[in-house]
């Protein structure tokens, strides 16, 4: 993380005039006005933004604009773990539409709408992660985008699309918020770039759902930190520099995660294979449950995710691998680990 630029720019925020004011619940000009060129660097026309404590606040007053206690938001088969909690924080009904190697499919998203609607209940929004996804570890890619937004087009579905990797996939595909800005209320995060410790991101979407924002924003806590908006606003122009060197080395290490997964795994599991992220998401194939494997890798010395934390309907054969913060030796030692766990749990052999 680019500790020593943020030093800098911290330190004079302060000393600002007005540094430590109250400030608008929007959010700073300043940021706004830097905001506003972050969509044109990725390709997201300018839409109305207010700043938030990261896109997990953006997620909680997105949802708390959208839908009512009883509502459903649909999301991937497997999903960001604290996107399940906030809905149930909510009061809101969680359902996971089945993914296929390319993401969400499109035929399974307009069942679940249909049958929820069946039921009698309301699918107020469609969470998704388009770029680099957790857990899943893939990106969209543009076909499927057009015809996932075309279905929550046709029925009037919001789409939430959380694009806290926004940077970490250099592909060249469509932002959903590009494809339907109308529908589609954006999160954006500097979470993974500069630090998660400070909560600092915004949401973007339509008027009217940007003045509820706005309007929940103040009630909560006025406004996001006024030094620190000033601070990221000058950092945000060199986002992609200051991003650099954390992808090159992101790189390296999914290599060796992936190599290593290949050495050891092969022919017995199934993973994704990411062009970004953090994240592989392993299918372990009906052999043996994610529960079991995890307890099993703390045993060996290596800790993975159960893929049940990630489902809305707690399905437990897969478990997620990160590689955001080992080095590729560490995560082929990690992965050998693992490969011992399996074998112990496999075997029966509960002394492992
Ligand atoms: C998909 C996704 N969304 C949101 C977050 C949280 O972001 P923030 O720190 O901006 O609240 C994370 C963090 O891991 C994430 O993976």
């Amino acid at each position: 993380l680019p500790v020593r630029e943020l030093a800098e720019v911290l330190g004079s925020a302060v000393t600002q005039p007005k540094g430590l004011d109250y400030g608008w619940a929007r959010g700073e000009a300043v940021l706004l006005e830097q905001v506003a060129r972050f969509f044109d660097l990725i390709g997201v026309p300018r839409r109305p933004a207010v700043v938030v404590g990261g896109a997990t606040q953006g997620l909680f007053l997105a949802l708390y604009a959208l839908a009512s206690p009883g509502d459903t938001v649909l999301t991937d088969a497997a999903t960001y773990s604290d996107a399940l909690s906030c809905c149930a924080s909510l009061g809101l009904r969680t359902l996971g539409v089945e993914d296929d190697e390319q993401g969400m499919v499109p035929e399974a998203l307009e069942r679940s709408i249909g049958d929820e609607r069946a039921a009698g209940r309301r699918p107020a929004a469609i969470y998704m992660i388009p770029t680099a996804h957790n857990p899943l570890g893939m990106t969209l890619g543009t076909e499927r985008r057009d015809a996932l937004v075309a279905i929550a087009r046709r029925h009037g579905v919001a789409i939430v699309e959380d694009e806290t990797y926004a940077l970490f996939d250099g592909t060249e595909v469509p932002r959903l918020s590009a494809l339907a800005p109308e529908l589609v209320i954006r999160l954006d995060s500097l979470s993974k770039v500069l630090g998660p410790g400070l909560r600092i991101g915004w949401i973007s979407g339509p008027d009217e759902v940007m003045d509820r924002v706005n309007q929940l924003k103040a009630a909560v806590d006025v406004c996001a930190s006024v030094p620190l908006q000033r601070a990221v606003a000058t950092l945000l122009p060199e986002i992609r520099d200051l991003a650099a060197p954390q992808l090159r080395g992101l790189e390296e290490r999914r290599a060796a995660l992936l190599g290593s997964l290949d050495e050891h795994f092969g022919g017995l599991c199934r993973w994704t294979r990411p062009r970004g992220g953090y994240f592989v998401w392993m299918d372990l194939c009906g052999r043996c449950g994610s529960m079991d494997l995890f307890r099993a890798g703390l045993k060996a010395g290596v800790a993975v995710l159960p893929g049940a934390i990630f489902s809305p309907h707690r399905l437990d054969t897969a478990v997620r691998l990160g590689c955001a913060n080992r080095t590729p030796a560490e995560l082929r030692e990690g992965v050998a680990r693992l490969r011992r766990a399996y074998d112990t749990l496999l075997s029966g052999d509960k002394s492992g």
